[in-house]
């Protein structure tokens, strides 16, 4: 029976940093009231001209370095992404041939916030089922480029950012002590559509679009169904809170955060906290927060770690690592 194994993680954040002073010289807000309420700080802004495939490649990069492998022993890139490069092909076909990677294939996964969880999740599965050996997996996201810069509910909240994970298949015979995704849980709402979503874009609208939010209804989902979701992962796993090391949350807002946190009943200590210098990067927050637990050394050797992210959809889902 296959399992994969997390290999190493990559991250990259564009070099220009935007403090919440610096937006309140363009919007009505202030540094208090987003520290209040959201716990962000700081977000990373792309340069002119710098694409979400970049942001992916240079964090594939790192991860590959991170994990030994080359990119010659990649089969399989999935980018989870919002923000495109282009409406078609996929993101990931740039980013597979930035990195030289020759064979295999490459598609991207669009589940909003969830799109690292979506991915991790359709690679796992693949190289359970053995279409593929060695994944990249991506969250790239430019949102700068989607937000309505004069909407100070919105504006305030997301950066861009990627970081990515690379898993091989490894012959385990399903042993939950031993390292590897244990397993990945998905699920969507449809009917929830109009809370989180890009009012036009390059699709079947024809136009450009912004983001859009119903902040009060997005929180409450993202507490309860994020929560749930990991529940359910423990359950299945036959595993129970306690045995929860990390909790590597989407990073939307550091309330969400506190909440999930103790709802779980984890200390503050055991939640990985990004929310605050690198904003909501949508895809990207989890592989970003779990490069930066992985290279602070704070993940030990069979530390059991719970993923789990909630989106536009809504989508949202969770994932139990083995480290
Ligand atoms: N600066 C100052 N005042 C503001 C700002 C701002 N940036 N934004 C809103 N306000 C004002 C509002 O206009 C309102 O003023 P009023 O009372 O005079 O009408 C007041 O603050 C309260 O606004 P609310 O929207 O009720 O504030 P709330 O406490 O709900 O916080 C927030 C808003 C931070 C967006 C919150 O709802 C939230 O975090 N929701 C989750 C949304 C989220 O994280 N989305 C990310 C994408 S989805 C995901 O990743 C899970």
């Amino acid at each position: 029976m296959h399992r994969s194994l997390v290999l190493g993680c990559g991250a990259y954040l564009p070099e220009r940093v935007v403090t919440n002073e610096e937006l309140a010289k363009t919007v009505d807000t202030s540094d208090e009231w987003i520290v209040k309420r959201t716990g962000i700080r700081q977000r990373h802004i792309a340069a002119d001209g710098e694409l979400t495939s970049q942001l992916a490649v240079n964090a594939a990069q790192d991860a590959l370095t991170r994990a030994g492998v080359e990119a010659s022993d990649i089969d399989l890139v999935i980018v989870a992404t919002s923000t495109p490069d282009n409406t078609f092909p996929a993101t990931a076909t740039r980013v597979q041939a930035a990195l030289g990677v020759r064979q295999g294939a490459a598609f991207d996964v669009q589940a909003v916030c969830a799109g690292f969880i979506y991915a991790l999740s359709v690679a796992d599965n693949m190289i359970r089922l053995g279409q593929a050996t060695t994944a990249l997996v991506i969250g790239a996201e430019v949102f700068s480029r989607i937000l309505d810069w004069e909407d100070r509910g919105t504006c305030i909240l997301f950066g861009d950012g990627a970081g990515a994970m690379v898993i091989r298949g490894v012959e385990n015979g399903g042993d939950n002590a031993a390292p590897g995704i244990l397993s990945t849980h998905i699920y969507s709402d449809g009917r929830y559509y109009d809370m989180l979503y890009v009012d036009g874009g390059p699709g079947s609208t024809g136009t450009a679009g912004f983001l859009r939010m119903e902040g009060k209804e997005v929180f409450r989902h993202a507490v309860s169904r994020m929560a749930e979701a990991i529940e359910t992962a423990l359950e299945h796993n036959n595993l129970t809170l306690p045995d929860i090391n990390w909790l590597v949350p989407h990073q939307a807002n550091i309330r969400i955060i506190e909440s999930i946190g103790r709802r779980l009943r984890l200390s503050r200590d055991n939640v990985v906290v990004t929310v605050d210098q690198q904003a909501n990067t949508s895809a990207a927050t989890i592989p970003l927060a779990l490069t930066q637990a992985q290279n602070d050394g704070r993940l030990a050797s069979g530390d059991l770690i719970a993923l789990s992210a909630l989106g536009g959809g809504f989508s949202w889902g969770s994932a139990l690592l083995r480290w």
